[in-house]
């Protein structure tokens, strides 16, 4: 194999999967398999270091934050954890342990499949709440939180705590929202993590205390300030504080024990009325714990055993296609509806060519399918192949919708005709979507009808859907106060700030994450529109691809931007001059020994500040914080003239 080859082909799969994930909000794997392809990255850059990319997932702490929601910074980042796909994996997490001269007791604590958060009290009264973000800077949600039935408002004791947990959403309570939603002919959520998450990061909270979510804590943030010693000694204080703590965790003496946990568990667990996607195995002792330490991203002293996904066998019955907003061309299976993990499913996506024919799927086949976290069915294998009844597969080679010939770049077929009516449905679609404009009461169902009544063939004239206003009363499913509001709600999405409008207009490359890159240095749409792509490359994460979409995409569309200032969408990015991204695209570099930061916390905190830390001195090098002890890092730095500071000075300049 070739190993650089085959990183670097992870890092890019990993990339636009996470991007689709968090950016789209329209994964194209299952969980499942994102987990185990992170894994074989993470195995390879740990035998091969030299062949790490800037760009790898394993150098990122946690997902895009999105939305406009208050950002937080923690004082002690939120971690991840690594994963378990197998007990033999356990058991070598186990002895990885165990070599280094210990002899733990394990917790385990069943992993629920919601939104990390944290809580603060101060005097026992709740005052603040996160969502973990990027585990380094999240959300401030208190107003949502505040609507969690099972967090306390006021603990037992009045002291100042922080504790984490998990915010979920009950599997009726997910399917009673679903069925409402789809009344309302409002788009159903894929599974009660989105649904969750969805509800968390609501502007409005009257919005969140409607979808009646819970929470189960399991972390108490410093418990050295009220001595407690372990994890089970936490939860059990976590619980006299009055916080719900899920009761399944059990204090298990050795590895056999917590694999009997999990045999017991991967069964059981399916009769539980929330989703859990695991086990998360702890080590118990707090002093032990830090012992043991941590990675940049994650403890070395707890692990998460990822339950496998559920198979099922049925039958391949067609293969239809769907055209995305960038003309990208998807292969979907009809499916002989089974029951999955407690639902029907009859589709399931074939992402690209190279997936089926990698797979040898034809239609007549019977398929192995399977419900990876619960979110997007997907087709594992063929499991037996009946050649007189199989259709070979052969992948179109015309726009399903236009006809236009295909083009395929990478593993993508797409349809480049900027007219199609696929492309140009789809991207009416993205743009009033949750993950874009979120107009609430505009979803895909009504996008698509009011494009078939002609009311609607480009993003401007959802602002003139006004003047439709009697006709859309008597639309099926619509009533007066329904319009009305959802007129309103067309009205309120134009003070969208500008990087949100930005990723919303269906610009290929350009989701959140780029749109918030591109706002830093481009202020205005009139400042967009003169944007060259020489200039463009220039900044740091836009490459040539991207930098060629976005100058070709305001140079073929200036009419329809104009359109969208005299409708009065102009946001402006409010330049800042006392912004607090001191170290925006730097690169720092820690040495010697930091006595009042760990180096994980000095790191959080310097990319929370927009920097970077390297672990070598170099030229480009733009600061070298030094504690006690600092060797050879510390001569080069001075060699090079690189300014060195300590850490008084650092706090100072943090500060
Ligand atoms: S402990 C440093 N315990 O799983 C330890 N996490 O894959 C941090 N999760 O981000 C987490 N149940 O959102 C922990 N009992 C549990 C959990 C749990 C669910 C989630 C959490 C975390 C993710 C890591």
């Amino acid at each position: 194999m070739d190993v650089k080859k085959r990183i670097s082909e992870l890092v890019e799969l990993l990339n636009r999967y996470s991007y689709e994930y968090y950016v789209n909000d329209s994964p194209s794997v299952s969980d499942y398999e994102y987990d185990k392809l992170y894994r074989e990255l993470e195995d390879l850059e740990k035998m091969y270091p030299q062949f790490v990319l800037e760009n790898s997932p394993t150098k990122r702490v946690g997902d895009y934050a999105s939305s406009s929601l208050e950002k937080i910074t923690f004082d002690k980042p939120m971690l991840s954890l690594s994963n378990a796909f197998s007990y033999d994996e356990l058991r070598e997490f186990d002895n990885r342990i165990r070599k280094e001269g210990f002899n733990p007791n394990y917790v385990c604590e069943l992993k629920i499949d919601g939104i990390a958060s944290s809580a603060k009290y101060s005097n026992g009264i709740f005052v603040l709440g996160s969502t973990r973000g990027n585990g380094v800077v999240g959300e401030n949600i208190t107003a949502n939180m505040k609507t969690i039935r099972t967090l306390p408002r006021a603990i037992n004791k009045q002291i100042d705590v922080e504790v984490r947990g998990e915010v979920y959403m009950r599997k009726d309570v997910f399917e009673a929202i679903n069925e409402a939603r789809k009344q309302n002919l409002e788009d159903p959520f894929k599974n009660p993590r989105n649904a969750c998450g969805g509800s968390l990061r609501q502007l409005d909270s009257s919005v969140t205390a409607s979808r009646t979510l819970d929470i189960f804590n399991y972390t108490l943030v410093d418990p050295e300030k009220y001595n407690v010693t372990s994890q089970s000694e936490s939860m059990e204080y976590l619980k006299n504080l009055g916080f719900a703590v899920n009761p399944h965790y059990k204090l298990c003496k050795n590895i056999d024990e917590v694999i009997k946990y999990l045999d017991k568990w991967g069964e059981k667990r399916k009769s539980l009325d929330y989703e859990t996607d695991g086990v998360v195995i702890k080590v118990d002792d707090f002093k032990m714990q830090e012992q043991i330490g941590y990675t940049v991203k994650s403890p070395k002293w707890a692990i998460a055993y990822k339950f496998p996904a559920e198979e099922v066998e049925t039958k391949l019955l067609d293969i239809f296609y769907t055209v995305g907003r960038t003309g990208n061309i998807t292969p979907n299976a009809v499916l002989e509806p089974v029951m999955i993990a407690g639902s029907l499913v009859q589709r399931a996506t074939l992402n690209n060519e190279d997936f089926i024919t990698s797979r040898s799927l034809n239609v007549g086949d019977t398929v192995v399918v399977r419900k990876a976290g619960e979110i997007i069915p997907e087709v594992v294998r063929v499991s037996s192949s009946n050649q007189e009844n199989s259709i070979p597969f052969k992948m179109i080679e015309d726009c399903p919708i236009c006809g236009e010939k295909l083009e395929k770049i990478d593993t993508v077929h797409y349809c480049v005709n900027p007219k199609c009516n696929g492309r140009i449905k789809a991207g009416l679609i993205y743009f009033s979507s949750r993950a874009a404009m979120n107009i609430q009461g505009l979803g895909e169902r009504l996008v698509e009808d009011l494009y078939n009544l002609g009311f609607v063939k480009k993003i401007t004239d959802f602002y003139y859907l006004h003047q439709y206003r009697e006709d859309l009363i008597k639309l099926e499913g619509l009533g007066e106060k329904s319009v009305d509001s959802l007129l309103d709600e067309i009205e309120k999405s134009k003070s969208n700030p500008l990087n949100v409008v930005l990723a919303s207009l269906g610009i290929r490359f350009v989701g959140a994450k780029v749109a918030k890159i591109l706002t830093r240095y481009y202020h205005s749409f009139d400042e967009l529109l003169a944007a060259r792509k020489e200039d463009l490359v220039k900044i740091k994460d836009i490459g040539e691809a991207i930098a060629g979409s976005v100058e070709t995409y305001f140079r073929d569309n200036w009419d329809l931007i104009d359109d969208l200032i005299c409708l009065g969408i102009n946001p402006k990015v409010e330049i800042n001059e006392n912004s607090n991204r001191i170290f925006e695209g730097k690169t720092l570099v820690l040495t010697g020994k930091l006595e009042m930061f760990t180096r994980d916390e000095a790191t959080a905190k310097i990319e929370s500040l927009g920097g970077n830390v390297s672990s070598s001195v170099s030229k480009n090098t733009y600061l070298v914080v030094a504690g006690p002890n600092a060797g050879s890092k510390l001569e080069k730095a001075n060699k090079l003239g690189i300014r060195v500071i300590d850490e008084n000075e650092f706090l100072e300049i943090i500060k």
